[in-house]
């Protein structure tokens, strides 16, 4: 009786001494198993008396019965504190910091653009987009380039081995400006509608986007932003160029101080045409004088094609370059930086 019972102690302290489920199943097998201490003491029974057997076998299969308690006992224990340690492991710290989310922000260039977009906007200028890839029509011809004309390698032009439907060759545009003869075209029904009710019809519109050239240095980029500029009505002079791109320049650099000239120039699609100089009165450019666009008042060929009559519609046209106008907004000296892509110069600009 004492003996079963320091085996039932035995048995809890091993069972209680096993740290894993592994561990305790050897021990189960110490106790309960083929060779067990217990199965060799039922065993032992077969050379008893009837009466004997019948005694000593109820005790020991109460001891078995105890023994097999512990060891469950023991068994829900080690699945409790392994699920324990599992959700411990799993657990969410709602105390860490939040992860944070990546602060994105507009591209400079494209913050220019929108700068450029709401200051004409303000003066009545509507927003157009055009397409990257043109026609030589359009990049050339279109805007009094005569064919084969030495003009044409103003441009150093990306062209594309391909026709399009006209069996016109096609190039990355190398400027913005045909957007002027697709914007005219594309509204030329609202002009005659307007011209025939007498009212007086015009074109003011931007075409900011993308253009192409094989140009790379640190002011050149093969990519690079253009942002035209047309208006033109019954009316329309050189007086009011100067005062609209005069008045954009200080609303854009916040300089109302800020002074333009206009410098003779030629280009196929403007007669008489004119580069855009700045000066800012203040800050670190101070007192230089900075190209920032080419200009003019539109040759009548041009015109022409955009469907209109020149006798009777007159205006200018410009041309600019965000990505210049950007760089002296913010102080930026290599245009590359700009389209490297790098986040640790762009997120200066958020
Ligand atoms: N397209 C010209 C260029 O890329 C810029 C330009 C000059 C545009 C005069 C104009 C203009 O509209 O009138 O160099």
């Amino acid at each position: 009786m004492a003996e079963l019972q320091a085996l039932l102690s035995q048995a809890q302290a091993e069972f209680a001494a096993a740290p894993t489920a592994a561990e305790l199943e050897n021990a189960k097998a110490r106790f309960l198993g083929k060779t067990g201490r217990v199965t060799e003491l039922l065993k032992s029974l077969g050379s008893l008396s009837v009466d004997e057997k019948k005694r000593q076998g109820a005790e020991i299969n109460q001891l078995k019965g105890a023994i097999e308690a512990a060891l469950q006992a023991r068994r829900d224990a080690l699945a409790a504190a392994e699920l324990d340690a599992q959700l411990k492991a799993q657990a969410l710290d709602v105390t860490l910091p939040g992860r944070q989310r990546g602060m994105g922000g507009l591209h400079p260039v494209s913050r220019a653009i929108e700068r450029i977009e709401s200051i004409f906007g303000s003066m009545g200028f509507d927003v157009a987009e055009g397409p990257e890839i043109e026609t030589d029509w359009m990049s050339f011809t279109a805007l009094n380039n005569p064919e084969n004309h030495p003009a044409r390698s103003m441009q150093d032009t990306f062209y594309v081995d391909m026709k399009d439907a006209q069996g016109r060759w096609l190039n990355l545009r190398p400027h913005t400006s045909p957007m002027q003869v697709r914007y005219a075209r594309a509204h030329a029904e609202r002009h005659a509608a307007a011209a025939a009710d007498g009212s007086m019809p015009e074109i003011r519109v931007i075409a900011p986007g993308r253009t192409y050239r094989v140009d790379s240095d640190a002011t050149h980029s093969p990519m690079f932003h253009q942002c035209e500029g047309l208006w033109i009505g019954q009316a329309i002079s050189f007086k009011d160029l100067k005062v609209v791109f005069t008045e954009f320049l200080r609303e854009f650099f916040e300089d109302s101080g800020l002074q333009t000239r206009f410098r003779p120039s030629y280009f196929p699609f403007t007669e008489p045409s004119a580069e855009i100089d700045m000066m800012f009165a203040s800050g670190p450019l101070k007192g230089r004088w900075l190209e920032v666009a080419g200009s003019g008042q539109v040759h009548p060929n041009v015109v022409r094609n955009y469907g209109l009559d020149p006798e009777h519609w007159i205006g200018f046209a410009f041309g600019m370059g965000p990505d210049r106008l950007a760089m002296l907004r913010y102080g930026v000296s290599d245009l590359r930086l700009f389209f490297d892509g790098d986040l640790r110069f762009l997120s200066q600009f958020r």
